[in-house]
């Protein structure tokens, strides 16, 4: 006989376990299934976020900063150190190792909660009386409400063979077993950038091919300018505006050719090569047909802002449906429709969803751009302050960047806020605490940040929207 549950969720990705968990606490018999593997072998909950995403990368990122710190910055506090050098294996180990605990949490998690996970790929089957049939390996489970969480993979280039060693997704770009001579990577946006970053830092020559003409197009101007001029001097060779050709493989490495902008016909040699090009919803073989369900044309399943399908007892959150492709994201949706299944009434402003790009200096906003905002013809006032006016980022020799506050003219509202630097991805959360708020640039101002700390360039930049700002 079927098992039969209050909610079943597919996926166990950031918004699949997390959309579980707050199910289970709400007292729901809930179970979840997941059909990811290890390359050990072993069945892992976390999805593309704690096995290959967020977690692994973050600890690689950080293993290169510290690298890159011994090696050209701690010389100006007068320290020196001699030999040093990076044994890559033991970098990936760490990051593996932080990886397994955090696998291993949410098993904690769910046994915790009283979660049952089901091993294996789920598809859907079918509904009878508003129960939900779907197929877990040999299991069939029936649902009174279905979450589909399948999360997303990484988008290939047609012609260009993705094997992970030679040329790598986010997958093998994580796992390279040494320090390539020469990176190349088809792709300028957030895994090109973060992963490019981490490489140079260790000591390839990292070439990027971007296709678009502007550099971070969904960036603030002021932020993409100043990023490109930042990370080209740290390095990084980018080429705006390339259109890929042949991408030919050799047992040494990869040639890929490719026109500028300019139309002149180059190739870059390069040892390894990393394809990040986006990513793309994982809908396939799911069986939505059987529920009278479709994508859409690129592959999304549609949803209402409340991530309900067309069907009043099936979900769809996280990367499957549209909006950003990011883990908080996908949480928030999680927890609230796990509450709407309870009969909450909760509700998520997608404006005030925070981003990062976790380069060095990192670089993070929170609502509108400036382009937008003059598209849409608003009245707004911007305030800047730069990170070199603080003590606190001087003494730590993080004195790139700035930060940037957009306010309504007349109602000095904060519209968008803006940061480069160091720690960017902790200061973005007063600014999304604010828009949640509806803050004021004045509401910043006036609160007490604390002295000295990279906060108080928030501050500064609130009162810089009124002409006020105190240490400039
Ligand atoms: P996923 O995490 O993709 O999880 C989906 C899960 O569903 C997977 O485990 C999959 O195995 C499972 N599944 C799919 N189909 C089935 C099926 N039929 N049956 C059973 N199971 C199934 N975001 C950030 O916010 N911050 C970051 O710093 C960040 N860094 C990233 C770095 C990299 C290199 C990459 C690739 C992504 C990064 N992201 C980051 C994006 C983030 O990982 C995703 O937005 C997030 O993982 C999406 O969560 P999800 O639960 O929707 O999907
Ligand atoms: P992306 O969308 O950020 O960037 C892809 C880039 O590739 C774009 O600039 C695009 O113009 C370019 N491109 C596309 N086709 C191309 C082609 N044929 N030739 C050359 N360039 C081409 O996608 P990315 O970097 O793969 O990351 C996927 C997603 O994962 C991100 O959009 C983000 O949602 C998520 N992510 C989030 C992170 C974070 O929050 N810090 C970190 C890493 C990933």
């Amino acid at each position: 006989m079927a098992k039969s549950v209050d909610v079943l969720v597919i996926g166990a990705g950031p918004a699949g376990y997390i959309a579980a968990i707050r199910a289970a606490q709400l007292g729901f018999t809930t179970a979840c299934a997941e059909k990811w593997v290890n390359p050990k072998g072993d069945n892992v909950l976390g999805g593309t976020c704690l096995n290959v995403g967020c977690i692994p990368s973050k600890a690689l990122l950080a293993s290169s900063e510290e690298f890159d710190k011994i090696n050209h910055h701690v010389a100006e506090h007068g320290i020196s150190v001699k030999d040093v050098s990076v044994d890559v294996g033991r970098m990936t180990s760490r990051k593996d190792e932080i990886v397994g605990k955090m696998t291993k949490g949410i098993e904690f998690l769910f046994r915790k909660n009283k979660i049952t996970w089901l091993k294996g790929q789920a598809t859907i089957q079918g509904q009878n009386n508003n129960l939900i049939r779907v197929q877990v390996g040999e299991e069939v489970v029936e649902a009174k409400n279905l979450i589909i969480a399948t999360g997303s993979k990484a988008r290939h280039l047609p012609g260009v063979p993705v094997d992970n060693e030679i040329i790598c997704d986010n997958e093998g770009a994580l796992s390279l077993k040494a320090v390539p001579k020469r990176l190349g990577v088809i792709g300028a946006g957030v895994i090109g950038l973060e992963l490019g970053s981490v490489w140079r830092r260790l000591g390839a020559d990292v070439s990027i091919l971007e296709a678009a003409p502007d550099f971070l197009a969904a960036c603030d101007e002021s932020v993409s300018k100043d990023a490109f001029k930042l990370f080209t001097g740290q390095g990084l060779k980018i080429q705006m505006g390339v259109k890929i050709g042949e991408v030919k493989k050799s047992a040494k490495g990869v040639e890929v050719h490719y026109s500028t902008a300019s139309g002149s016909s180059e190739t870059l040699a390069c040892d390894r090569l990393i394809v990040s090009v986006g990513r793309v919803p994982n809908t396939d073989n799911l069986g939505l047909e059987s529920i009278g369900l479709a994508t859409d044309e690129r592959g999304f399943i549609p949803v209402d802002d409340h991530c309900r399908t067309k069907l009043s007892n099936v979900f769809a959150i996280g990367d499957v449906v549209r909006g950003p492709m990011l883990a908080h994201k996908g949480e928030d949706e999680g927890v609230m429709v796990a509450e709407i299944i309870a009969g909450q009434k909760p509700h998520i402003d997608y404006n005030c969803i925070p981003w990062v790009i976790y380069t060095s200096p990192e670089i993070a906003w929170v609502g509108e751009t400036e382009q937008q905002l003059k598209a849409e013809g608003r009245s707004y006032k911007a305030g800047v302050f730069p990170f070199a006016a603080n003590g606190r980022a001087l003494g730590m020799g993080e004195s790139e960047g700035f930060v940037k506050i957009l306010a309504d003219a007349a109602s000095d509202e904060i519209l968008g806020v803006h940061i480069v630097s160091s720690g960017a991805s902790d200061l973005i959360a007063e600014a999304a605490v604010a828009m949640e708020f509806k803050a004021s640039a004045e509401d910043i101002a006036r609160i007490c940040h604390p002295h000295p700390s990279l906060s108080e360039v928030m501050r500064e930049a609130a009162l810089a929207t009124d002409k006020r700002a105190l240490n400039m």
